[in-house]
């Protein structure tokens, strides 16, 4: 049960971070998709990239968060952790606040004009998240949750209480996935998701993680599973999903990683958890010399 003042400070939490994906939406989506933006770095792979506009993204974001809570960590991204300053924000007890920011979850989407791409910011008070929101501007959907209070999908001013399907046999869900950008992970990947297919209705690939866990909490995808996730893209959206009623962990009982992150609704996510065990997908093959640069 979150306590009254717990539950008040995670409430405004969520409105600073509402406020600042708005604004890194804002900036992202005011790209027209003329040309597209430059690739300024590449990170674990040739395709694994980081355009100038998540640069800008996380500085708007950073800046902004800053602001109005000087003394709080921001893990971001494309600039690591770094501390607040010496203005402890929540009380005098420095060090209770960290923000977790994805600037932009889907840049393959956004650099190709695909519209499945989103800001994903969460907070968390000590280690918890308790905020999260996920702004997907070509949609015009904003997914937020504060932790006990359910999630919420807010379109304009319309605003609706979001859930997630229950009790979907496996052989009838539709199962969100995604692939890291590493060679011999993606084998790994490839081989799991050849043996889920025949099981289930069918698999997408989204490109956004953040928005796959989102759909899950809306109902959209029954299931979502993706090894090898950063903390950041599924920091608030892992929440979300969680509040519309979905079980968010591992498999065999371990909590989402960075190994393995695991949403679907009650019933389905103990068959999915089965099902992916047994393929030991918690793994990753060696690199072949033969990839294209
Ligand atoms: C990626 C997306 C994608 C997932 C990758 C992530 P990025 O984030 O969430 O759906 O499959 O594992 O790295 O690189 O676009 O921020
Ligand atoms: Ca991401
Ligand atoms: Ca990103």
């Amino acid at each position: 049960m979150t306590s009254p003042q717990a539950s008040e400070d995670a409430e405004e939490l969520l409105r600073i971070a509402v406020a600042a994906a708005t604004e890194a939406a804002r900036l992202l989506a005011s790209w027209r998709g003329d040309e597209r933006p430059e690739v300024v770095e590449t990170k674990s792979s040739p395709t694994d990239i980081v355009t100038e506009m998540d640069r800008r993204s996380e500085a708007l974001i950073t800046s902004r968060i800053r602001a109005h809570r000087p003394g709080d960590a921001v893990l971001g991204e494309e600039g690591g952790q770094t501390a607040g300053g010496p203005v402890a924000s929540d009380g005098g007890r420095p060090g209770r606040v960290r923000w977790i920011v994805d600037p932009l979850d889907g840049t393959v989407n956004y650099l190709y004009g695909l519209h499945d791409w989103a800001v994903s910011i969460a907070a968390e008070v000590d280690g918890t998240v308790v905020a999260g929101v996920v702004e997907v501007p070509r949609h015009g959907e904003t997914f937020t949750a504060v932790a006990g209070q359910g999630a919420w999908l807010h379109r304009g001013e319309a605003k609706v209480a979001l859930h997630c399907s229950s009790g979907v046999p496996l052989g009838q869900a539709l199962v969100g996935t995604g692939f890291g950008y590493d060679e011999g992970r993606r084998r790994v990947q490839g081989e799991v998701i050849a043996a889920l297919l025949p099981y289930v209705r069918d698999i997408r690939r989204g490109g956004s993680a953040s928005v796959d866990l989102c759909s899950v909490a809306a109902g959209r995808l029954d299931g979502f599973y993706e090894r090898g996730l950063n903390y950041w893209d599924f920091a608030a959206g892992g929440l979300i999903a969680r509040e519309a009623g979905a079980m968010v962990g591992g498999l065999a009982g371990k909590t989402e990683s960075t190994s393995m992150a695991v949403a679907a609704g009650p019933g389905l996510y103990q068959k999915l958890d089965t099902f992916l065990t047994r393929l030991n997908p918690e793994r990753d093959a060696r690199r072949s010399q033969e990839r294209d640069a």
